[in-house]
């Protein structure tokens, strides 16, 4: 078979190349890209140095102007920054927001170069996002796919619904161009059969099903037009266009259809799985001193706050689990873990029983990455690029799906 020839954007410390890696050897790296704009040190981009090698390939640099070295390539990955399609930030401004116009340096390359195949990944909000918009800048992303010349399918997956330690969702998103025998099965099987040969793609068929099956759909569903007889152009589409994106999900020539699935779910591996062995040291427990503030943190709170410019409101929110449960799989990292954070996991100690935070090893595990992969950066900055990163056995699962495929339209 021929090399698969890849390009990562937002590369962070590797999780997309390591999975694919781990898939098969067929995949090779020809670029890469990371640049972080919040830090002048650039960890990330050194951890994925130290693993893949200090290569003129590998590009310290804003994708904005980066962008201009990147050599032909038949996949592009990446998962593009959040903060503007995440709840976790307030205001998030969805793809107009500073991170969220990263899109449009995508749609660039992609016009530019049109690999055979794109996977890239996100937030579950990504579907969902603007909030006072609902489903537009997903469309957005569906129009410039369908107008480079591509079908899309996604599903947002929930990585312990498939075995993993971490209840971690995320939009996964595979393009595939109009020459793969995908497109032509999904394109022709719709020309004849209409939704039912959509139901069959996502459910049996398509990219994501044969690795993460579905036990069926639940009766929520939306179809429509993207295309040019329903939306003038991109500008009359981001004006009208609302509607209710579902987790599972296809666009082709310009036609979608989302519907919420059920997962078949695999046993899930529980957080008590994944802690070390040995005690942790010392500053991972909570001090006496912390405690107070960490129980305010994680309990429930009806209380009277003021906004920057003075105009009082009420804030509310309900309790958390305090420590986590140790039986059920954790909840999503953030990049804020290990800080004395409502997010940052709290677990009881089994050597000691005390009550202490994760180990920058316990969080390098629940995303499926081996042990130390982080090691050599300040340890703030590990807990950082692990709540930026992905749980990368999905991505070796969709790995082995690309290959499968490519191998088809290789021979084809
Ligand atoms: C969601 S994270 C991706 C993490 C990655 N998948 C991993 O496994 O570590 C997005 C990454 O994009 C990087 N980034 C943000 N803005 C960028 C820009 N303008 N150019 C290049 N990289 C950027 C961030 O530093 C961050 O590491």
């Amino acid at each position: 078979m021929e090399q698969i020839r890849v390009v990562e954007l937002f590369a962070g410390v590797g999780g997309f190349r390591l999975g694919l890696e781990q898939a098969s050897a067929n995949f090779q790296t020809v670029w890469a890209n990371q640049w972080e704009p919040s830090m002048q040190a650039q960890f990330a981009f050194d951890c994925y140095e130290r693993h893949f090698g200090h290569r003129p390939e590998h590009v310290c640099q804003n994708i904005v102007t980066a962008k201009e070295g990147i050599p032909p390539h038949d996949l592009l990955i990446g998962g593009f920054p959040c903060q503007d399609y995440s709840i976790a930030k307030k205001d998030a401004r969805g793809i107009e927001g500073k991170k969220g116009v990263l899109w449009w340096e995508i749609n660039t390359i992609l016009q530019t170069h049109r690999p055979r195949y794109v996977l890239l990944e996100n937030v579950d909000r990504l579907i969902k996002s603007p909030a006072w918009q609902k489903g537009r800048d997903f469309s957005i992303i569906l129009r410039c796919f369908y107008e480079a010349g591509y079908a899309v399918e996604w599903r947002v997956i929930n990585a312990a619904d498939y075995g993993e330690a971490q209840r971690r969702r995320r939009t996964f998103l595979f393009a595939f161009r109009n020459d793969t025998a995908l497109f032509r099965e999904a394109a022709e099987g719709i020309c004849v059969s209409g939704l039912k040969a959509a139901h069959r793609l996502l459910l049996q068929d398509g990219f994501f099903a044969p690795s993460f099956p579905l036990y069926g759909f639940e009766r929520k569903y939306s179809e429509g037009w993207l295309d040019e007889f329903q939306y003038l152009d991109l500008k009359d589409l981001s004006a009208k266009q609302s509607c209710h994106f579902y987790d599972s999900g296809l666009m082709v020539n310009g036609r979608y259809y989302s519907v919420e699935s059920i997962p078949v779910q695999f046993p899930y591996r529980p957080l008590c799985s994944i802690l070390e062995d040995c005690k942790p040291d010392k500053r991972y427990f909570l001090s006496a001193v912390d405690m107070e503030r960490w129980q305010y943190l994680k309990g429930a709170k009806h209380e009277l706050r003021h906004r920057k410019n003075g105009v009082p409101y009420f804030f509310s929110e309900g309790a958390m689990a305090f420590p986590d449960r140790l039986d059920l799989p954790s909840r999503t990292m953030l990049t804020s873990e290990g800080t004395v954070s409502r997010s940052s996991h709290v677990v009881v100690d089994p050597q000691t029983q005390r009550l202490r935070t994760l180990t920058p090893i316990e969080c390098e595990r629940l995303n499926g990455f081996p042990d130390n992969w982080t090691a050599g950066i300040p340890e703030r900055m590990r807990y950082f690029t692990m709540g930026n990163a992905l749980v990368v056995p999905l991505v070796k699962a969709m790995g082995r799906r690309i290959t499968a495929l490519a191998e088809i339209d290789q021979s084809s």
